[in-house]
């Protein structure tokens, strides 16, 4: 009976695996950007999977199949036709792919170059920020005026650019983790829409800021230069200049007239210094008094 049991648990659950492989959403297209407006991907590992290409016109939220690229194989599209559909050519582009009837969520397409539909920036990172270099005078701010702006995704490396800042020109992210690598994608907007392909995602390393780094050589060096330098000097004054420090020490005291005639001739006190201590001031000649 248990026996049974089980059996019939283990082959509902094959069961539901072989249904899961088979009803499985086939990886979403990566690496789309686009070129002299030849639109290429990565493509995918398996063989039986297909793709569809969309685009969206400026100000306007429908997205179409672009008609020579719905349901190809090949890795490719040639979207030039997709130019004179929009006003300046700035279309949004997408490529979604399909296994077995079920597509993948889609994903839109980035341009590496700028372009009239797309940002020119350039990054530099400083402490705890990036700044992110967008010209005032691009293409679409001569036809649109100051409607025309930039919107700055950004986000560290690895994770979805969630956070945005929108600028009319070049703009400082601030407050970011130093010794992180933060990402940038930068797209046009005008007014609520999103005008032309974003810039591809391009990443750059946040310094550690100058002030900490020296502290940490402060901290670092310090107590290990402290005894370096303390401990010959120490030394030195001990073992060569013992008799100034005991000169130094000695009170003022002066000898008197008759303090060595008060001795017997074989007590008189000599300097007892052994000539191996170099550094000793020798007293070299002593002639006892008669
Ligand atoms: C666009 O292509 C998809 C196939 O990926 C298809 O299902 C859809 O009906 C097409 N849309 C139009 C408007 O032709
Ligand atoms: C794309 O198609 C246009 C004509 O529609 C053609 O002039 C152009 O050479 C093609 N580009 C590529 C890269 O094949
Ligand atoms: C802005 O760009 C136009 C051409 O796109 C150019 O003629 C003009 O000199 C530029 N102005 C500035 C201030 O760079």
């Amino acid at each position: 009976m248990t026996c049974s049991f089980f059996f019939r648990i283990v082959l509902i659950f094959q069961h539901r695996r072989l249904l899961l492989a088979l009803s499985e959403s086939p990886p979403a297209p990566q690496n789309i950007h686009v070129d002299n407006w030849l639109l290429t991907w990565t493509p995918a590992s398996e063989g039986d999977t297909t793709y569809t290409v969309q685009y969206s016109r400026f100000n306007n939220r429908k997205w179409t199949n672009v008609s020579s690229c719905v349901h190809i194989s090949s890795n490719s599209c040639n979207v030039t036709s997709t130019k004179a559909e929009a006003e300046h050519g700035c279309v949004r582009l997408r490529v979604r792919a399909e296994r077995r009837g079920l597509p993948s969520p889609p994903v839109e397409a980035c341009s590496r170059h700028g372009d009239t539909c797309t940002p020119d920036l350039s990054l530099m990172p400083g402490p705890g920020s990036l700044t992110v270099y967008l010209t005032m005078n691009h293409s679409l701010a001569q036809e649109y005026g100051r409607h025309a702006k930039y919107r700055v995704y950004y986000g560290k490396e690895g994770e979805p650019l969630l956070k945005y800042e929108d600028a009319e020109a070049s703009v400082t992210i601030s407050e970011l983790q130093e010794g992180q690598r933060y990402c940038v994608q930068v797209q046009y907007r005008y007014f609520k829409s999103s005008i032309g392909l974003p810039t591809c995602t391009q990443c750059e390393l946040i310094p550690e800021s100058k002030k900490d780094s020296n502290q940490t050589v402060i901290l670092v060096v310090g107590p290990i230069m402290v005894p370096v330098l303390l401990i010959p000097l120490i030394a030195y004054f001990l073992i060569c200049k013992s008799e100034r420090i005991k000169q130094w020490l000695r009170p003022p005291y002066e000898l008197p007239e008759d303090f060595l005639e008060s001795f017997p001739e074989h007590h008189l006190p000599i300097s007892s210094s052994s000539p191996t201590e170099e550094c000793w001031d020798v007293i070299s000649s002593i002639s006892p008094q008669e």
